[in-house]
């Protein structure tokens, strides 16, 4: 079952117009939302920023919060196990011709629902390997927009290399993964690039920011260097669907001599906690 403009359809019939913005320019926005035991994690924070990315564009929310919250839990009632990642998208919506500038439209909202599979920490222990790579993004990457082309291609990249993941750069200063946030830590301070328009400042980074407190990680917002990732302590990358992840391998170099950090473990475990709470 799918959410369309109202409706929950088998997937096979939900169908949009070819004269969709979302279609023809990537013109729409979107959130990845994680549930545990049935439970919506850190809705709030979500909607917040969907909000943020709809302001940015000048769509108007079809949706108050409240109605957000019950269209999401309607639709987590149709799957079956506990744990989903849930998609939203909210596209400018069909026009009747094809133009660049627009007019105040219908906005088209989509949501799916799938199984969130996230790594065992057996698995996480063993860490994972990453690239990194020029952003040839725009300057606005506070949005969460879908237009998501340089992403797409990192995506495959990081396919094509079976990497994880692929960690960004401009001008030599590490901004954030393709589809998630870097954090370093050197000599017992945690580093990630402050929110800013270069980023998009995850809902996750900020668990991190807190779950580094618990952990007497002290953390600083500031940008570092690749030189600085590559003779980093300890690496993660976070996001939704990945929560956080130990880097031991980027390029050809390693990381902590290949093994997973000690701060890792502990932001690891608190972060697990607040899925229960
Ligand atoms: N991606 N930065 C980028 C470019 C991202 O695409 C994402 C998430 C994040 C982390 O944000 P959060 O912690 O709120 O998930 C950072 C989602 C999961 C996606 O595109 O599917």
């Amino acid at each position: 079952m799918v959410y369309l403009n109202g409706n929950f359809i088998a997937k096979k019939q939900a169908s949009i117009s070819v004269m969709d913005r979302g279609f023809l320019f990537g013109d729409g926005v979107y959130e990845v939302i994680p549930t545990y035991q049935g439970k919506l994690f850190r809705l709030d924070a979500h909607l917040k920023r969907l909000q943020n990315s709809l302001d940015a564009i000048k769509i108007s929310n079809p949706y108050s919060n409240s109605e957000w919250q019950k269209i999401l839990n309607q639709l987590l009632g149709y799957s079956q196990s506990e744990n989903q990642s849930l998609y939203l998208q909210i596209t400018r919506g069909a026009d009747t011709q094809r133009k660049h500038s627009f007019d105040t439209l219908i906005p088209t909202v989509y949501i799916e629902s799938n199984p969130l599979i996230t790594k065992t920490k057996h698995t996480l222990e063993k860490g994972v390997s990453v690239i990194t790579q020029a952003d040839i993004r725009w300057s606005r990457c506070d949005i969460k927009a879908t237009s998501l082309l340089a992403n797409v291609l990192y995506a495959q990249n990081a396919k094509e290399n079976q990497v994880e993941e692929i960690i960004l750069h401009r001008d030599n200063i590490v901004t954030e993964g393709a589809t998630s946030n870097v954090f370093m830590i050197k000599a017992g301070i945690l580093f990630t690039h402050p929110a800013s328009k270069n980023i998009l400042s995850g809902v996750t980074r900020d668990l991190v920011l807190e779950s580094a407190l618990a952990c007497k990680l002290s953390a600083n917002e500031s940008a570092f260097t690749v030189d600085a990732l590559l003779n980093a302590d300890e690496v993660w990358i976070s996001s939704s669907t990945r929560e956080i992840m130990p880097v031991t391998q980027i390029d050809d170099q390693a990381v902590n001599h290949g093994k997973v950090g000690n701060y890792w473990e502990c932001v690891y475990h608190h972060y697990q906690q607040l899925k229960n709470d």
